[in-house]
């Protein structure tokens, strides 16, 4: 069985069509890419996939079991999360009571959320900061704490929104590592990514959507030569492709 069936999608804000009957699997251990120009609907999928957002038509199904409808929290203890584009940690906490956050939904012991909380911090090679205050953290620092806190609640599908964007090459290289690591562990991971070194590097498939609707699916080579995606990015403006 796939481990995330997504069929029929379907979301407007007003008279916008914002995602428009899209249709995918994601399998286990996949990491599967998901690709489009600004605006395009990929920050939507991710909000309807994890409840943050209701979708009016389709259907999401996270082994089997449907996710439409229920609250956001619910999806995470199913094993669904995700991580949001605009970085947003609880700033006048510590790094690790923000990872707490996360840990608290997998373990109802606060010792043992802890304890969990502190292995995900020493995954992401953070443990030293622990005990800092997340405000003074450096962008990509808050990033890795961004992906504590999803790690955390012990995810079998994470949603990765942009997680390379304002990263220097060297950082870039460094996270995609780290997300090849968390992939090992058997972990299902769709990434949205206008950093193009690094869905070629850590897709096995892509899907490219434009307007709502899948446009495109392939491997990373076979996408970024389609005539149709290459238009698709020129008519709403290069700035991040
Ligand atoms: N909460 C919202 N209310 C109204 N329109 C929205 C909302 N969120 C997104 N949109 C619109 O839906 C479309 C898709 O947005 P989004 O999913 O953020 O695209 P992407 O992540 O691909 O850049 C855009 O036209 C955007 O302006
Ligand atoms: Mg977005």
């Amino acid at each position: 069985m796939e481990l995330l069936r997504v069929k029929d999608l379907g979301k407007h804000f007003g008279g916008l069509t914002a995602v428009d009957g899209l249709s995918f699997q994601l399998r286990p251990g996949e990491m599967l890419g998901l690709i489009g120009p600004n605006g395009a609907g990929k920050t939507t999928v991710f909000a309807c996939l994890s409840g943050f957002l209701r979708p009016e038509q389709g259907e999401v199904l996270l082994e089997g079991q449907t996710l439409v409808g229920l609250a956001p929290n619910r999806i995470c203890e199913l094993g669904l999360a995700r991580t949001f584009q605009i970085v947003r940690p609880f700033l006048n906490i510590s790094v690790l009571d923000n990872v707490m956050v996360g840990a608290l939904l997998r373990e109802k012991s606060v010792a043992r959320a802890r304890a969990l909380a502190c292995e995900v911090l020493g995954f992401v090679g953070l443990g030293h900061l622990a005990q800092s205050p997340a405000t003074g953290l450096p962008l990509p620092l808050r990033k890795r704490l961004e992906l504590a806190k999803a790690l955390a609640t012990r995810p079998k599908v994470l949603l990765l929104d942009e997680v390379m964007a304002g990263l220097n090459p060297t950082e870039v290289d460094e996270l995609i590592a780290f997300i090849r690591r968390i992939n090992a562990q058997g972990v299902g991971i769709l990434l949205i990514e206008h950093v193009m070194r690094g869905v070629m590097a850590l897709a096995s498939r892509v899907l490219v959507i434009n307007y709502g609707q899948l446009i495109a699916q392939g491997t990373p080579q076979e996408v970024v030569g389609n005539q149709e995606v290459i238009e698709a990015y020129l008519g709403r403006g290069l700035k991040h492709a």
